[in-house]
């Protein structure tokens, strides 16, 4: 079929935000824990799993040969080629407690099921307490809200606002905590927002100079990359590897280098002991 990105972007778009009014029309005035994941910290709702059956449900109607990643559900398989790689809840704490900042990520990939070697085409990331959304189209430049969106130009580190975030496993966290010690003194501040999927879009608005985390998942990754990479950021991992769970660095690129040296001597793509 004649599927163009400008086809995919508009999908994704309607995905996020349909998704986004279940979520947030649902939502109860006490929100339950519905399962713990990785470890105690890591929370599903209920939410989570009906975000993604109508995602699911959207995707199945309107691209049935397409396969899908999501968070909840894994894998399903498909025949076009293109996979939707979903994420129902990004921020699912957030969401839990009240707190502002998460999303419906969306984002179709063409090529192998290996995220190192697919290519993002399109993607959307709707905020779903504001409901911004943003969206971009590979080659085709990032919007929020229909308005072209660009990185902040880099500047030095001492006056950069810097976002990350950090894993659900103890020994990860006390080694993020660790790389933290090595940054903190470096930047403007940090942020620890609770969503990677809004903040790589927050890079992308200049919200923030610059956004770092290790252990994302390719749903909590995919659409926000897409967005930042369209408003002009280098989105990258350390040691000439390509942004995935083990790193991913996102900013101007002038910037991003300054933040990647740090991280590499901090041993960040790592959980080792130092
Ligand atoms: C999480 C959020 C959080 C990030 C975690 C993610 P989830 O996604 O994006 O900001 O620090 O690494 O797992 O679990 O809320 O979908």
């Amino acid at each position: 079929d004649d599927v163009t990105i400008a086809g995919l972007r508009a999908l994704a778009e309607r995905l996020a935000r349909e998704a986004g009014t279940l979520v947030r029309d649902g939502r109860p005035e006490h929100v339950e824990v519905a399962a713990t994941k990785s470890s105690a910290v890591d929370v599903v709702t209920a939410m989570d799993a009906e975000s993604e059956a109508l995602l699911r449900r959207i995707i199945a109607s309107e691209r049935p040969d397409d396969a899908i990643l999501g968070e909840e559900e894994g894998a399903s398989a498909g025949t076009s080629g293109l996979t939707w790689v979903i994420d129902p809840i990004d921020g699912t704490v957030n969401y839990l407690y009240s707190v502002a900042s998460y999303a419906i990520s969306v984002a179709v990939v063409a090529g192998p099921p290996d995220p190192a070697e697919w290519t993002v085409l399109a993607g959307a990331v709707h905020s779903i307490v504001d409901g911004r959304t943003w969206t971009a189209g590979l080659g085709a430049g990032a919007t929020l809200d229909g308005e072209p969106v660009a990185v902040n130009p880099a500047g030095p580190l001492a006056t950069s606002l810097v976002g990350t975030g950090f894993g659900y496993d103890a020994d990860r966290r006390r080694h993020q905590a660790q790389v933290l010690v090595d940054v903190l003194p470096q930047v403007r501040d940090i942020r620890r927002l609770g969503s990677a999927a809004i903040d790589l879009c927050l890079v992308a608005t200049g919200s923030l100079d610059l956004y770092y985390e290790r252990g994302l998942n390719p749903w909590d990754l995919a659409a926000g990359a897409l967005v930042a990479h369209e408003a002009g950021a280098r989105v990258t991992g350390l040691r000439g590897r390509a942004a995935g769970v083990e790193m991913t660095v996102a900013g101007a690129p002038g910037a991003v280098s300054d933040l990647v040296a740090i991280l590499e001597a901090s041993g960040a793509d790592s959980d080792g002991t130092r």
